[in-house]
């Protein structure tokens, strides 16, 4: 995809101000059509964007109810006619907890927004954007999608999840000679956001990691990455220390446990 300019794009969890708003008003910035959706926060993204004097439409939806999901891509199509890009960005963390804590509610709350809002979002603009000819989806995984950290069970599980599904639909279309539909998976580690204490379970440990993801990326940086990897036709779109995770679970695969120990000690993060 060479340019945003006067494609239909959707953005997930496009309200409040992490990747999805960035994401938002940089491909309005770029041209694009936007539509997006998330669960609170959305008069910020919106107000932003009648001062840019964008034709976007917005909705309260949340990821984890299927019909939502559906009404809310019917009436996108419904606005716009077409729908050329997909950021599935939409995500949470649970937070601070270890595995032995998690409840099956905790489980099923953050796999139904982080894999299954993935999945019924995919699928319910697949027939359509499979018929553009220009078009891009793109799931928003993690470096936890790569490198499994502790205390992440649920949100590492998710995130692997994410990048099997992107990675198989993106060899799926390949081998079938598709050109016309391209697939990305962003994996990024550190960004600027709040998503730690956005968090179900702020803990003892939250603080010191929302204080180090604040020395990452900023959130409109990243979205700047994410739309560049889509203009290349990237495939794999790595943000800060993605790359090094990534080559740090290639080369040390089970081992990688004792760089990390080390790492949360150089940094002063606690865990309980
Ligand atoms: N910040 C990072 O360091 C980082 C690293 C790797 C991956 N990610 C991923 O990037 C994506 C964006 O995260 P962020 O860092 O901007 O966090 P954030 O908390 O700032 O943004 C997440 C957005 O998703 C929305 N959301 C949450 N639950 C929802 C639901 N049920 N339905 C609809 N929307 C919902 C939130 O309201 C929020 O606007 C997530 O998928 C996250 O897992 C972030």
């Amino acid at each position: 995809m060479k340019s945003f300019s006067n494609k239909v794009a959707i953005v997930t969890g496009g309200g409040g101000t992490g990747i999805g708003h960035n994401l938002v008003m940089a491909l309005a910035e770029q041209g694009a059509k936007v539509a997006f959706c998330d669960v609170a926060n959305l008069e910020h993204t919106e107000e932003k964007l009648k001062a840019l004097g964008t034709t976007y439409y917005s909705a309260p939806v949340d990821m984890s109810d299927k019909a939502q999901i559906n009404d809310f891509v019917d009436a996108v199509l419904d606005e716009f006619g077409q729908i050329d890009v997909l950021i599935n960005n939409a995500g949470i963390a649970l937070g601070d907890r270890t595995f032995a804590q998690v409840t099956e509610a905790d489980f099923e709350k953050i796999t139904d927004i982080n894999y299954w809002g993935v999945i019924h979002t995919t699928q319910r603009c697949y027939p359509h954007m499979i018929k553009q000819p220009e078009a891009a989806i793109v799931n928003i995984s993690s470096s936890q999608g790569i490198l499994a950290a502790p205390h992440l069970v649920p949100y590492c599980t998710t995130k692997f999840a994410v990048r099997g599904f992107t990675d198989s639909l993106r060899a799926e279309l390949k081998l079938a000679g598709v050109r016309n539909l391209t697939v990305h998976t962003v994996h990024p580690g550190a960004v600027a956001t709040n998503i730690t204490m956005n968090a179900d379970y702020v803990g003892a440990s939250s603080q010191s990691f929302h204080e180090n993801l604040q020395k990452g990326t900023p959130p409109n940086k990243a979205a700047q990455i994410i739309l560049k990897g889509i203009r290349k036709n990237t495939g794999r779109i790595f943000i800060s220390d993605g790359r090094l995770q990534d080559i740090l679970a290639r080369l040390l695969p089970t081992s990688y446990v004792s760089v990390i120990k080390l790492l949360f000690k150089l940094k002063k993060i606690e865990l309980h």
